[in-house]
């Protein structure tokens, strides 16, 4: 009898669309709408190198950003994918200015609403390092209007949905819907992400810290005098590992599976830090926390901020809880 043992991730998604009996499915297709957006940017990312040599990357365009570079080419399969979808009403982009609000009032479509990082770490592309695609989903604030600012502005702790592509030595995508979180790693061979890291919990404490320590002088006390006791204490007095890649997904990821803090604090020049509370930060953190792990700002859960404008920054410390934790009271104590 012809046995199957690999579950595609459209087949988990729609499994998991009964555990919410009263759902319409417009979830499900939404998901479904980012899975395709994901293996169009995965293609394109693999053949990054190749459409370099022969010309495509930017020959038509001295207008600097347009042509074909990777992260607005991202950008646009998302937002294409999502439009034609008809399952949001409207997305918030790292790359665009302002919201797009799809539809017109009293026939918009659907009642979610996606905000996105579409290429993570992209100063990475050209040095063939990993990169990813964060994505968030909202249920609208207005539902059957066009998307407003008010849809955007939710606290994290307001997310449906949230979850990353990583493009790396394997393309994998992990999400959650708030009942825990799981991992599908791309069969190129059928185009299709199976099931591989089913229910995955993050250890409550890793030996692996990740910042960019090359900011150290600059860094608040309380961020210095951690990165001192991860060098010379550590967890039993053992020194941590250092890893830092420059592309969030990926120290996230890593940090995820193995045990491990990442920290992105505010520096004296840049009190908010670099990263977006939007795009990059609620959507890790609530797949953090779902994990079993602590997303903060240095004091206070990164879900309970109520973003006050669309790009909007944040200090973020985000891993393992027992680590996220520490580096808190080191926070405090300073
Ligand atoms: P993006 O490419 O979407 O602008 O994000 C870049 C971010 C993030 O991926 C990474 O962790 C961080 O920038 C690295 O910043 P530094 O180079 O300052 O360490
Ligand atoms: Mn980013
Ligand atoms: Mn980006």
């Amino acid at each position: 009898m012809f046995t199957r043992e690999i579950v595609t991730i459209n087949e988990f998604i729609q499994e998991k669309e009964r555990d919410f009996p009263y759902a319409k499915g417009d979830l499900t297709s939404l998901l479904t709408d980012i899975v395709i957006a994901s293996k169009i940017v995965h293609r394109d990312v693999n053949r990054a190198g190749l459409t370099n040599i022969l010309g495509d990357f930017g020959a038509t365009n001295v207008q600097g950003e347009s042509q074909k570079k990777l992260d607005v080419f991202a950008n646009e399969q998302f937002i294409s994918a999502l439009k034609t979808g008809e399952k949001c009403c409207g997305i918030a982009s790292e790359e665009n200015d302002n919201f797009i609000a799809f539809g017109k009032k009293g026939e918009s479509h659907g009642h979610y609403v996606v905000a996105f990082d579409p290429l993570d770490g992209s100063s990475n592309i050209d040095v063939n390092v990993s990169i990813g695609t964060i994505f968030s989903i909202y249920r609208t604030v207005h539902p059957g209007d066009p998307a407003c600012l008010e849809d955007f502005l939710q606290p994290g702790s307001e997310l449906v949905a949230a979850g990353y592509v990583i493009y790396g030595s394997s393309t994998m995508l992990v999400y959650t819907t708030g009942r825990g979180v799981n991992g599908f790693t791309l069969d190129p061979s059928i185009g299709e992400f199976c099931l591989s890291h089913p229910n995955i919990m993050t250890p409550m404490k890793g030996s692996i810290y990740s910042i960019n320590e090359g900011n150290y002088i600059n860094l608040p006390k309380g961020v210095q005098q951690y990165i001192d006791y991860c060098k010379s204490e550590g967890e039993g007095k053992k020194p941590y590992t250092a890893r830092y890649i420059g592309s969030l997904v990926a120290d996230f990821h890593r940090n995820l599976l193995k045990g491990g803090i990442y920290i992105y604090p505010g520096t004296f020049k840049d009190p908010k830090g670099k990263l977006r509370l939007l795009y990059e930060c609620n959507p890790l953190a609530f797949i953090c926390e779902q994990a079993g792990g602590k997303a903060i700002d240095g004091f206070n859960r990164i879900l309970d901020i109520t973003p006050e404008s669309l790009h909007q920054r944040v200090p973020y410390f985000v891993g393992s809880a027992d680590m996220v934790d520490k580096a808190a009271e080191f926070m405090k104590n300073a």
